[in-house]
C-alpha cells in the first residue's frame, strides 16, 4: 500500500532530505580522512573553528564533541567551581543546569518573559548574591536574549557571561551575531540543531584570548604538545569526520536560515486568525528560527489532531528543570517559576526546517487552525 502525499509523514526535523541535498559534498569531505586514518585533530578541524569563528564574527573557535562539553568548558574557563552560583533560566534543555552542576556550582533559576520565553531581566538583579560567579543566558528557540541589558548588569556585579547560543547559529542582536555579547558562547551542533553534524558535536566561540587557550588545553588533556600535559583536562575533542562535515553545511547555514524565518513568517502569517500565540521577535533580534513555538490552551488536543494527520510536534520543554527528578534535591516546587510553568503547560512546538515546503506547512496550519482553541 503506498501512502499518499496528502497524508505523508511530515517529520518534526526533516535530517535525511538535508543530507541528501549535500551528500556528494560529504562523500568528498570524509574519504580522504577515511584513507589517511587521522581521525583525531586532522586539518577540518582547524579549518571548521577558523570559518565558525569567521561566521560568529568572532577572534576564536575552538571546537569539542558537543554543546554540553561546550558549556562545561566554558564554565571552567571562567573559573566557576564549588561553591559558586550561576543563574540561568528553568526552561532550556536540561545541560544547561547539568554544565553548571558538573562543575560543582549550583544554578540559581530566574524566570522568564512570556512573550520571548527568554531570561526575565527585570528579575536579574535580584538573584544576584555574593556567590553569583556567572549567568549564562540562554538564546532559547532561536531569538536572542536581551544581552544589552544583561551585559550591564553583569558588569555592575563583576559577573562573567556564558551564552547558551547552542539553539542560535547565525541569530542576531542589534544588528551583530550572537556569540561575542558575553564573555563565551557555547555551541551545540547536535544534528537537529541549525547547523548539525551526523553524531554529536559542539564548540565554543570567544573573543578572550586566554578564555579560548584554557578551554584548548581542557577539551584535550590539558596538552598542547603530544605527552606533555600543563593541567589536568578532559577528551572534548570533536572528531575529523564531524568537522569536515560540518565545514560542507556552514557554507549552506545562511540560506538555511533564511528559509527558516521564511517559513516562520509564513506559520505566522497564517496562523494569525487561529486560537494560538504566534512567536514574539523583539525588534533589535533576528531569530533563527530553530524552533517554531505556539502557545495553545488545548494542547493536547491539537496535538492529537497532528499527530493522526500523520504531523510530528514537540515541547520544548514539558517539565521545567527545577521540576526534574535529577533537581529534586534543590527543593523547588511548582510554583517557584510561575511563567516557566505556565508556558510549559501550553508550548508545541511544530516542524520547522529549512526543507519544509509550503504544502507542508499548508496541512500544519489546517490542522491548527481547526482544532486550536
Ligand atoms: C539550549 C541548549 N543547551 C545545551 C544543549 C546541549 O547540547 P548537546 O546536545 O550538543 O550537548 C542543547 C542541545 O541539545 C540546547 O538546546
Amino acid at each position: 500500500m503506498t501512502t499518499s502525499i496528502a497524508n505523508s509523514l511530515i517529520p518534526f526535523v526533516d535530517l535525511k532530505t538535508q543530507m541528501e541535498s549535500v551528500a556528494a559534498d560529504v562523500d568528498a569531505a570524509i574519504k580522504p580522512i577515511l584513507a589517511s586514518g587521522g581521525f583525531i585533530m586532522g586539518p577540518a578541524v582547524g579549518e571548521f573553528e577558523k570559518s565558525y569563528a569567521e561566521f560568529c564574527r568572532a577572534k576564536y573557535c575552538v571546537s569539542v564533541h558537543s554543546g554540553t562539553a561546550a558549556l562545561h568548558l566554558a564554565l571552567l574557563a571562567c573559573g566557576v567551581g564549588p561553591g559558586d552560583e550561576v543563574i540561568t533560566q528553568p526552561n532550556s534543555f536540561i545541560a544547561t543546569a547539568e554544565a553548571i552542576s558538573f562543575v560543582g556550582a549550583t544554578p540559581r533559576f530566574v524566570d522568564v518573559d512570556f512573550e520571548t520565553y527568554n531570561i526575565d531581566v527585570a528579575k536579574l538583579e535580584a538573584a544576584i548574591t555574593r556567590r553569583t560567579k556567572a549567568i549564562i543566558p540562554v538564546h532559547l528557540y532561536g531569538q536572542p536574549a536581551d544581552m544589552g541589558p544583561i551585559m550591564e548588569i553583569a558588569k555592575k556585579y563583576g559577573i562573567k557571561v556564558i551564552e547558551d547560543a547552542c539553539q542560535a547559529h547565525g541569530a542576531t542582536y542589534g544588528g551583530k551575531p550572537v556569540g561575542t555579547y558575553g564573555d563565551v558562547a557555547a555551541f551545540s551542533f547536535y544534528p537537529g540543531k541549525n547547523l548539525g553534524a551526523a553524531g554529536d558535536a559542539g564548540a565554543i566561540v570567544t573573543n578572550n584570548p586566554e578564555i579560548a587557550e584554557k578551554v584548548r588545553l581542557l577539551r584535550d588533556h590539558g596538552s598542547s604538545k603530544k605527552y606533555e600535559h600543563r593541567i589536568i583536562g578532559h577528551n572534548f575533542r570533536l572528531d575529523t569526520i564531524q568537522a569536515a562535515i560540518l565545514n560542507v553545511k556552514l557554507k549552506h547555514l545562511p540560506a538555511w536560515n533564511d528559509a527558516r524565518r521564511r517559513n516562520a513568517a509564513y506559520y505566522t502569517e497564517k496562523l494569525q486568525e487561529a486560537a494560538v500565540v504566534t512567536p514574539e521577535i523583539s525588534g533589535n533580534c533576528r531569530s533563527v528560527f530553530h524552533l517554531y513555538v505556539i502557545q495553545v490552551d488545548n494542547r493536547a488536543a491539537v496535538q492529537k489532531a497532528l499527530s493522526e494527520a500523520n504531523i510530528q510536534s514537540g515541547i520544548h520543554y514539558p517539565i521545567p528543570i527545577h521540576l526534574q527528578e535529577a533537581y529534586r534535591f534543590m527543593g523547588h516546587r511548582a510554583g517557584d517559576f510561575p511563567v516557566t510553568e505556565r508556558l510549559a503547560g501550553k508550548i508545541l512546538s511544530l516542524p520547522m526546517y529549512a526543507e519544509l515546503t509550503p504544502s507542508q506547512q499548508d496541512r500544519v496550519i489546517e490542522i491548527v487552525q481547526k482544532h486550536a482553541d
